[in-house]
């Protein structure tokens, strides 16, 4: 945690999720109670196809909705993309860009990245700007050249802790069971600390650093608490309602 932050804990469904999971998203709203909400801002990133409806089911409660990527342009001839402003249109409040399985399945540069994190801003979204090294970069030592290039490169000028938050999320922890220590992780947190204020100041003070890779249940608490650790980005634990939650119920306590 870093004083003065309030932590944030997002749920991102990938390709998951229909119809007849709508019961989590009604649960999860359930569980964001009042006193939750105070601790921490609780995020759910369900299909595009569902984000409609997930507003919706999370209107006035302690859940908040994001998407999981956009397009960097606002319409136009993109046949199967979805931009920042109908994601916004949708009532969500946030959007992913720049996650690692995006970056590999379809090629997408830092470049393209800060213009997808532009369009968040643009359309009013909150961007979440995820980096992280390759395991061959980690086993390399270079973990921490590759996520300041990706840093510099994908987050665009102008960036402030108001529409921008950062996800690390080392390629080689994602779904896999494994994360790094939680002495490599508050390693690297501080250095991306350093990094964000050395070039924007305060904002980058108060920047939300999300860890995320197999964040789950029984590791949270750990996790969590670690210095410059603002909260989680969580795959295949945010499915589950229950899982989410007792995620973010490691803050009631703090
Ligand atoms: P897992 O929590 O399933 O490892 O996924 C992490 C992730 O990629 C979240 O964006």
């Amino acid at each position: 945690m870093t004083p003065d932050i309030k932590p944030l804990v997002a749920g991102n469904w990938k390709m998951n999720g229909q119809r007849d999971q709508l019961d989590q998203l009604a649960l999860m709203s359930k569980g964001a109670d009042a006193e939750l909400s105070q601790k921490l801002d609780m995020v759910v990133c369900p299909p595009a196809t569902l984000l409609y409806v997930a507003t919706a089911l999370a209107e006035d409660t302690g859940l908040h909705v994001g998407a999981q990527d956009c397009h960097a342009n606002a319409s136009g001839a993109h046949t199967g993309d979805v931009s920042a402003e109908m994601i916004a249109d949708c009532l969500a409040e946030y959007c992913i860009v720049g996650h690692s399985e995006r970056r590999t399945d379809h090629n997408e540069s830092d470049s393209d990245v800060r213009s997808k994190a532009q369009a968040c801003w643009r359309a009013g979204l909150t961007a979440i700007i995820c980096i992280g090294e390759t395991e061959a970069q980690y086993d390399a030592g270079q973990a921490e050249a590759v996520l300041s290039a990706q840093l510099q490169a994908s987050v665009p000028e102008g960036a402030t802790d108001q529409n921008t938050i950062i996800a690390y999320e080392p390629v080689w922890a994602i779904g896999t069971g494994k994360t790094p220590s939680p002495e490599d992780i508050e390693a690297i947190h501080a250095f991306l600390r350093n990094e964000l204020v050395e070039r924007l100041q305060g904002p980058g003070e108060r920047m939300r650093l999300l860890y995320g890779g197999s964040v789950k249940p029984s590791n949270a608490a750990e996790l969590l608490m670690i210095n410059n650790v603002d909260g989680a980005l969580v795959g295949g634990a945010s499915l589950k309602a229950e899982d989410l939650l007792s995620i973010c119920e490691v803050y009631r306590k703090v």
